[in-house]
């Protein structure tokens, strides 16, 4: 949820930590500070709100130096201040740190190091780890030994990385259940929450895993996993470029990223075959031993989930449970053994989709994930991985890794009922050959551009919006109804069409915008009765259509499944636009992280 850099090498680090911590602003924006190792002495620069504040002090104090640690913070101890941010200091103030995760047991360890004379600054949980590890440099001269000596006495979720005054060049870093890697350059290291932090400098990263603690020095660097022994991490090139991270003339990350979508589900459709093989093994026999699929995740992937749940009860005749992992974790779940427990998440790194996988893994299960990125906590976890190819996706509002999971469950869905039996080899072919239409579909959604920006124009001033949809397109209504609240902070609510009549309908009132989504197909007629029904009540009703017989915006002719997809691009630009007039930070928006790594 926060965002760390931090930099060991030849070169001024300044900039570089600046930029690294912009590109992470999607974890967290509410207060920004780095450290930085100078002449013997640790100073520290602190700035509440975006990096931009922090970025003028740094001009401003023209720091200099090739060690150092940054950090942008989304609040979880302790409300947004400059006390609050940080990098931390212990006492005497020998040991700065950045921390990302919660330590749970924060409160106890505060207790024990006050009673030994430590004062606290910050009402964190991290602050304590500084002190920790100063209290800890009172028995050992070692940086590294009272680090890893501080670690052991956390319990909680976190990526650390802390720098000593005696011990210039010199990074510690610690990781458990939060994202750490360290980028290796020529003669300079990283460490980052995420690769677009570094990815200007250098394409070769090493994904820390669960309990390992690097430490860093100018020559190089030595990884020391859980048990203490020394760890043998691959070194990844990462595929991504530079480019592929930055807005390239788009005002927002949003609306580039809503553009992004041909290219991403072209990428994702390209490598998919072979990733399907791969991990999934579809094979008839292995297929036929799948007895039904639990879909976990969170938000926006829930979304694709639950739309996936459609596309398997259809395609491959199984049954199938779709379920918030915040629910699904504490839920009493009669797990069957020959069920395919499935974790759908852009990030590989939220926490609930990640406990949810790992009680199912307890439990004996086949588990797949379906991630972006790369090395993430649930690819790791998970017994296969199918990837989506989106490149990184920066705005906190997801929209390019919706679409690209709909393409890997809708593949997954299509290969399932083809190794079933439930689809014949033409029928899997004819389907197989529209998916690979979607990238050329989505462009021709794109070109709705226009058009939906002028509707939005007509109503980004109303309160409350609705969206309708059934059967696959029911999801999509939640989705469409999400992005529009998080990034325009409006009310928005999505239904299945048939249940506004159960009572929903009592919130219809003159004026009140409801999208429908009407695709062509066996269940065109219900939904437009439920808009007769809304319209009857004075309903301002948007139909998204490709029945050109109705009077809505038209979208390209594709089967009622696929619909869901390229719809969502309408949607994504409704909620875009409705918030670009009513001067929303759309990139930023309030109280949300990209990447929630806490529960
Ligand atoms: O990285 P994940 O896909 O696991 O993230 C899940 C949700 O936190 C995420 O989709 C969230 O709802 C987004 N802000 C949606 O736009």
């Amino acid at each position: 949820m926060c965002g760390i850099i931090a930099y060991s090498g030849g070169r001024n680090g300044a900039a570089l930590i600046i930029d690294g911590l912009k590109k992470l602003e999607y974890r967290g924006y509410d207060s920004a500070g780095l450290a930085y190792g100078a002449y013997g002495k640790i100073n520290i620069l602190k700035a509440v709100g975006k990096v931009n504040n922090l970025e003028e002090l740094v001009l401003k104090n023209k720091v200099n130096s090739a060690c150092l640690i940054g950090h942008t913070r989304w609040a979880t101890h302790g409300k947004p201040s400059k006390e609050n941010s940080h990098p931390h200091t212990g006492q005497p103030g020998a040991v700065a740190l950045v921390h990302n995760g919660i330590i749970e047991n924060y409160l106890e360890l505060k207790q024990k190091l006050t009673a030994k004379g430590h004062k606290f600054k910050s009402q964190t949980d991290s602050e304590v780890a500084a002190h920790l590890i100063e209290e800890n440099l009172k028995r050992t001269l070692s940086f590294p030994a009272a680090f890893e000596a501080a670690v052991k006495q956390l319990k909680g979720a976190y990526a650390l990385v802390a720098m000593y005054n005696r011990e210039p060049g010199v990074l510690m870093a610690a990781k458990k259940q939060s994202p750490l890697v360290l980028g290796i350059g020529k003669g300079e290291y990283f460490l980052a929450s995420d690769v677009p932090a570094f990815l200007q400098h250098t394409k070769r990263a090493v994904f820390l895993e669960d309990g390992d603690i690097a430490c860093i020095i100018p020559r190089g660097y030595k990884i020391t996993a859980a048990d203490g022994g020394p760890a043998k991490r691959k070194i990844h090139t990462i595929a991504w470029d530079n480019t592929s991270a930055q807005k390239c003339g788009y005002k927002h990350f949003m609306l580039k990223e809503i553009f992004d979508q041909p290219q991403a589900v072209e990428d994702t459709l390209r490598t998919l075959p072979n990733d399907i093989k791969k991990s999934f093994g579809i094979s008839a026999r292995r297929a036929k031993e799948i007895k039904g699929i639990y879909l976990v995740a969170c938000g926006t992937a829930y979304h694709a989930a639950l739309a996936a749940k459609y596309f398997l009860e259809h395609f491959a005749k199984l049954p199938v449970e779709a379920d918030t992992a915040s629910e699904f974790k504490y839920r009493d779940v009669n797990f069957q053994k020959d069920w395919l427990f499935c974790a759908v998440s852009q990030s590989g790194e939220t926490a609930d989709t990640l406990a949810a996988l790992l009680n199912a893994k307890k439990a004996g299960l086949r588990t797949l994930g379906v991630c972006n990125v790369l090395g993430s906590a649930i690819t790791r976890a998970s017994d296969f991985t199918v990837y989506t190819r989106c490149g990184p996706e920066i705005s906190v509002a997801s929209t390019k890794a919706f679409t690209s999971q709909l393409t890997v469950l809708y593949a997954l869905s299509l290969q399932l009922g083809f190794a079933r039996g439930a689809l014949s080899k033409p029928q899997f072919n004819e389907l197989y050959k529209e998916l690979l239409r979607l990238p050329a579909l989505l462009a021709a959604a794109l070109k709705k551009q226009e058009q939906v920006k002028k509707t939005a124009r007509g109503i980004f001033r109303k309160k409350s919006f609705i969206f309708l949809g059934r059967n696959a397109c029911f999801p999509l209504a939640l989705e469409g109804a999400l992005k529009l609240k998080e990034v325009s902070y409006l009310h928005a609510e999505g239904f299945p069409a048939g249940e506004i009549k159960h009572g929903p309908i009592a919130v219809i009132e003159r004026g009140t915008p409801v999208f429908a989504l009407a695709p062509k197909g066996f269940l065109e007629g219900k939904i437009l009765s439920s808009c007769q029904e809304v319209s009857a009540r004075g309903a301002m009703l948007i139909l998204l259509t490709n029945d050109a017989a109705q009077n809505g915006l038209l979208l390209p002719r594709v089967s009622e499944y696929l619909f869901p997809v390229i719809a969502a691009v309408p949607l994504q630009l409704f909620a875009y636009y409705i918030a670009a007039f009513n001067g929303c930070d759309i990139d930023r928006p309030r109280n949300l992280a990209k990447s929630v790594t806490v529960e």
